[in-house]
């Protein structure tokens, strides 16, 4: 639980609406990472890493896997590193998601960890994400302006979305707990007093191209269903100029996108499997052959593994990094607390889910290796 921090309050007032600081939010300040070990993974070629620098006035940005080198090179002051994906290289750090459970799951994006030194930032500049800055070590001063009321960029700097200077309407050094939401379209401008590191919780929204991307995909694999898909114009009694498009064509355009606008299943099959893939997949334990549940005491879903679940009037369909798995309805409460991340017993989850849930779906996805068991 986040101190100091209403959440209802905090959605109505300011989700995707207005920057907040929760000062002292964490009692435990997170040390998942040192800088050193972040140094480390800004090595692997696997990991998507950047270092911004702006010493002598000259912003440059250069994109990992580093050489051990660039490290003593880059000197005492005004560098940042920010590595991505931590969520995936360090799964404990998923514990943190905890905290942000009112948003839901399906929005998370990454945990970022940047370090910097005295000075250091990637300067002002907006995202289209929405993100929590968690201060986890030293301190940085945050400029934060207001949504939709973004300056003119700055097209002088290569690689990097800079903004000209803005009205900040926060403006703070931040302290080892504390948090900043700031929301999508947002200038904010992080800058280092000494060495800090900080996490970012981002958050992505689906947007119409994702969805539309997505149709085009499963319309072009083979399952999709083509059989009426044809325009047809049998109607055409007369002569229209050879080059016109005709109205007929354009609602037959839409007819066929209301036509895919009524398929919710089709939607909901789309929207589950996308939005549970990881943007680097989990990978689940040593898969095990397991016969009977009695064996265990208790389960807990693997930490790290995205997944999300939707109700409809017969089923819950869960989805599992990108993959569905069907539940009957009864089982409901079952699946959210497992989803949410909860330790079952064996003998409570024989209670909660229904009789073929419990002995098959829960069994295949336990031998998949999506739980973690307690014997
Ligand atoms: C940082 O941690 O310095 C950058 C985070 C951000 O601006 O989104
Ligand atoms: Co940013």
């Amino acid at each position: 639980m986040l101190n100091n921090f209403n959440s209802e309050a905090f959605l109505s007032k300011h989700w995707q609406k207005s920057p907040c600081l929760i000062k002292n939010a964490l009692s435990q300040v997170p040390d998942f990472i040192s800088a050193e070990e972040l140094a480390g993974l800004a090595l692997d070629e696997e990991v998507e890493s950047r270092i911004v620098s702006s010493i002598d006035n000259q912003w440059q940005v250069q994109q990992g896997p580093f050489e051990e080198s660039i490290f003593s090179n880059l000197g005492e002051s005004q560098w940042t590193l920010l590595v991505q994906t931590l969520d995936f290289w360090l799964p404990e750090i998923n514990q943190l998601l905890q905290d942000f459970n009112f948003i839901p799951r399906w929005r998370f994006d990454d945990v970022m960890v940047s370090y910097a030194t005295d000075g250091g930032g990637v300067g002002p500049h907006y995202d289209n994400y929405d993100v929590f800055l968690i201060q986890t070590q030293g301190q940085r001063r945050w400029r934060v302006g207001t949504k939709d009321n973004l300056p003119p960029t700055n097209p002088l700097i290569e690689g990097l979305k800079h903004l000209q200077e803005f009205e900040p309407v926060i403006d703070v050094v931040m302290q080892p707990g504390d948090i900043l939401y700031v929301p999508p379209e947002t200038a904010h401008w992080g800058q280092s007093i000494g060495e800090s590191m900080g996490y970012s919780i981002g958050y992505r929204a689906p947007q119409q191209r994702d969805l539309l991307a997505l149709l085009a995909e499963h319309f072009e694999s083979s399952h999709a269903d083509q059989s009426h898909s044809f325009f047809d114009d049998s109607y055409r009694s007369r002569n229209n100029p050879a080059n016109l498009l005709e109205p007929e064509l354009i609602d037959w355009a839409k007819h066929q996108l209301a036509l895919l606008a009524k398929d919710e299943s089709l939607l909901v099959d789309l929207l589950g499997r996308s939005l549970s893939r990881s943007k680097i997949d989990c990978v689940p334990l040593e898969p095990t052959d397991c016969q009977s549940l009695s064996a265990y005491k208790s389960i807990k879903i693997l930490p790290g593994l995205n997944t999300n679940y939707f109700v409809s009037s017969d089923k819950v369909q869960v989805f599992i990094e990108g993959d569905c798995y069907p539940f009957e309805l009864a089982s409901e409460p079952a699946i959210s607390a497992l989803l949410s991340g909860q330790q079952l017993t064996i003998s409570e989850l024989k209670q909660m889910l229904t009789k073929v849930d419990f002995s098959l779906t829960l069994t295949n996805l336990i031998n998949i290796g999506y739980f973690l068991i307690n014997m």
